[in-house]
């Protein structure tokens, strides 16, 4: 239970003044990342360079990250996007005789325009929401057979925070003998991630919305035994075995997922990595999650008794933190909000209420009373 919200408040300068709702899209600041940003600024400033210890802030964020989803630092690599991380998936699955790609329609687009952009090699598919309501692991049953080679998902919907069981996933696209790949970028640091007891293949998460990070950096998880048998094609000296052997004329993998690892890491952003990831890490994910699905009763009750109308599910157990309220004229709506010191964020037709641990049930309530007053 997240029970000294007051003092965590306190870490957030931004909720002295403003309501923070924006989650899926940028959490607020924490001070730490603001001093390890500024730490990597005074070592460079008073340093002049401190490659070793650079380096070392951006290992310190892959230990935290594989602490996050209980996966082994070896079975990690840092990518600059979510783009970067299916694109190295993508890229790196060659001789191989399923050709088949299924993508969920509710994966954020990037996911889509990476797998498109290999037509040449792959057929790609798409599986949607069913007309009365939100997928279930066992649709995935008819849209999988014997040539699909992979599966691409995501782990919470980035329009409607609808929450995937993905152990359930797993289960129906392993017993077809595909791979399992997950987008986990909205439920990394608001829903607990067990790569290992979930059995993910493959998964990639940024750090800017529920990870209280920044973003330019992101991680890619693969399964060993399988990063092993892959042929990283985005690829660079980071993803050698010696990066510093400055040996031009051999590709020499590293082991493990650090294979795709590709050129010099974004050191900063390793730095604010390193601090949101240890912010987090000091709290059971359950925590935050029973957390948020309290505001989110809220925020549906809220809706429902001023008359908006949710798109996201009613139903707890397949919501994240995100509830989207359908708006018009979102974008304007969001500006306006923001005018008041409310800060949400705005997708084609919604508006995203997305609290996070630091936010009250008057945080909610609020913003969905002055959302209401706008509407109506
Ligand atoms: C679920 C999800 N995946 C991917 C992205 C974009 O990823 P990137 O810009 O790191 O490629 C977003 C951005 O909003 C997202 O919400």
């Amino acid at each position: 239970m997240i029970n000294d919200i007051n003092k965590i408040r306190e870490s957030f300068p931004i909720l002295k003044n403003k309501i923070q709702l924006s989650s899926c899209s940028q959490s607020a600041m924490h001070v730490d990342v603001k001093e390890s940003i500024n730490k990597y600024m005074s070592s460079w400033e008073e340093n002049g360079m401190d490659w070793g210890g650079w380096m070392q802030a951006c290992e310190n964020a892959r230990s935290e990250f594989a602490k996050m989803i209980n996966a082994d630092p070896s079975e990690i690599a840092i990518v600059s996007s979510v783009s970067h991380g299916v694109s190295s998936i993508a890229t790196s699955l060659t001789d191989q005789k399923r050709k088949k790609v299924l993508v969920a329609d509710f994966d954020f687009p990037t996911v889509g325009h990476v797998w498109l952009s290999h037509q040449d090699k792959f057929d790609i598919d798409f599986i949607g929401h069913k007309k009365d309501g939100f997928i279930e692991a066992e649709d995935y049953d008819s849209h999988i057979d014997d040539q699909t080679l992979i599966v691409n998902t995501s782990h919470v919907s980035f329009y409607d925070g609808f929450k995937q069981d993905l152990k359930e996933v797993a289960k129906v696209v392993h017993e077809k003998g595909a791979y399992l790949s997950v987008d986990a970028y909205q439920s990394l640091g608001q829903c607990p991630i067990d790569v290992k007891e979930m059995d993910i293949d493959m998964l990639t998460a940024g750090l800017q919305k529920y990870a209280l990070g920044i973003p330019g950096i992101a991680f890619l998880y693969i399964k060993k035994e399988i990063a092993d048998r892959m042929t990283p094609k985005i690829t660079g000296w980071f993803g050698q075995s010696n990066p510093f052997a400055f040996d031009i004329k051999n590709v020499d993998y590293g082991g493990g997922t650090k294979r795709f690892d590709s050129g010099t890491f974004p050191m900063i952003n390793g730095f604010a990595a390193e601090a949101a990831l240890k912010v987090l890490n000091q709290y059971l994910i359950g925590d935050i999650e029973e957390h948020l699905k309290l505001l989110s009763q809220i925020a549906i009750e809220e809706a429902a008794e001023r008359g908006l109308m949710v798109k996201s599910p009613n139903s707890l157990k397949s919501k994240a933190s995100n509830t989207a309220i359908y708006v018009e004229n979102a974008s304007e709506v969001e500006g306006l909000l923001k005018n008041e010191g409310i800060i949400v964020s705005a997708r084609n037709d919604v508006v995203r209420i997305a609290p996070h641990f630091y936010n009250t049930k008057d945080d909610v309530r609020l913003a969905i009373k002055e959302l209401a007053k706008l509407v109506n």
